[in-house]
């Protein structure tokens, strides 16, 4: 290879690896609005362990990992799921397709996924993805009826219908 043919290769290595570590700004700028939606839809707060006992001080390399607290009702038990994880086989087509679609047990608002708009769930795509994947997968929901092993947030059953019957 000659001097200049192996200068041309260095240096386009060298914009290659620019690219990966700097998004452009169109991506950046949809990035941030991802960043900004997860965090006022309060996905972090079930999904990112510990956020909301720290006033949300938990490092971005840490969000959205799923979470072993449990949520236990009358649906059983459920997990916040390992976002980063449940992303990494989708492109941006079928994560739309599956997020408009989308249903859940409590208390997963699954309504916010729904509802969303095109350009929100592109930027909610663009964010989960600059994240990458790590962690494990969230533990598997639990029947009614199944003790959970794990802590859990217990939520109360369905009131008495006395307690509702003067409504
Ligand atoms: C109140 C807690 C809570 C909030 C807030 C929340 N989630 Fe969840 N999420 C859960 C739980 C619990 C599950 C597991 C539900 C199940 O197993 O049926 C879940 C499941 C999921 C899944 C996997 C669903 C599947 O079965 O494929 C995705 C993706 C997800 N949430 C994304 C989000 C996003 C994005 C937001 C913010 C808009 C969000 N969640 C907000 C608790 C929450």
């Amino acid at each position: 290879m000659s001097k200049s043919l192996l200068g041309a290769a260095l240096l386009l290595a060298a914009s290659c690896a620019g690219a990966a570590g700097a998004p452009p700004a169109a991506d950046a700028a949809l990035i941030q609005q991802g960043r900004y939606l997860s965090v006022i839809g309060g996905c972090n707060d079930c999904h990112t362990p510990g956020f909301g006992l720290t006033g949300g001080k938990v490092p971005e390399a840490q969000w959205l990992l799923g979470d072993k607290l449990g949520f236990s009702g009358p649906w059983g038990t459920t997990y916040p799921a390992n976002v980063r994880l449940r992303l990494a086989t989708m492109d941006l087509a079928a994560f739309k397709t599956y997020a408009r679609a989308l249903t859940t047990r409590p208390p997963m608002p699954y309504w916010a996924l729904n509802t969303m708009s095109d350009h929100d769930l592109e930027a909610l795509y663009a964010f989960v993805k600059s994240l990458g994947t790590a962690g494990d997968a969230a533990p598997a929901a639990l029947p009614p009826g199944v003790q959970p092993k794990g802590p859990v947030v217990t939520f109360p059953g369905p009131p008495p219908a006395a307690a509702t019957a003067q409504r």
